[in-house]
């Protein structure tokens, strides 16, 4: 990925922070997944969302889905912004995640410090890619960029289920 496309991806990221639902907690998370069109394993083809220019491969073929976190009076049941984008890219039939920005903040504050991926969000994105970028971002020229498998190494996966 060039540094266009990482702008691009925390760009909307941070516009998708704008729509979270953080009553409980003030802290408003925004994500935007990066997805190569289609299924890895089928191949299928009805990828929807906001077409992206990446230099890797065709243009045409890569797609953004954003998320936000949507808390709830029982705490529990709140969703993470990085879930929230997963649910719509895989209802939209992508699975195929090249990478994901994370922009987080108080209400109060905006996004200051750095938001890294929460357990379950790292395991619930390991499902589909260990290979993928994680960008935590504080602005678009500010960023922590590595592998979800350094931020979840020797992880449970699809791997030992067979
Ligand atoms: N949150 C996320 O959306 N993603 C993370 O990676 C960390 C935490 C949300 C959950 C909750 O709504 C708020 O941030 C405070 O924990």
């Amino acid at each position: 990925m060039d540094e266009k496309d990482i702008r691009r991806l925390i760009e909307a990221a941070v516009r998708a922070r704008d729509m979270s639902y953080a009553r409980y907690s003030q802290f408003k998370v925004g994500a935007a997944l990066l997805a190569c069109k289609g299924d890895p394993e089928t191949g299928a083809d009805v990828c929807a969302g906001e077409v992206v220019n990446i230099n890797e491969l065709n243009a045409s073929e890569y797609r953004i889905f954003t998320g936000c976190n949507i808390e709830n009076s029982s705490y529990g049941a709140t969703i993470c912004a990085e879930r929230t984008a997963v649910c719509n890219a895989v209802s939209n039939g992508c699975r195929n995640f090249k990478a994901i920005a994370i922009v987080g903040g108080l209400n109060s504050t905006g996004i200051k410090g750095i938001t890294y991926p929460c357990g379950i969000c790292r395991q619930v994105l390991s499902e589909f890619s260990t290979d993928m970028y994680v960008i935590a971002a504080r602005s678009e020229d500010d960023y922590d960029m590595r592998k979800l498998s350094d931020f979840l190494p020797e992880s449970f996966g699809v791997g030992q289920m067979k």
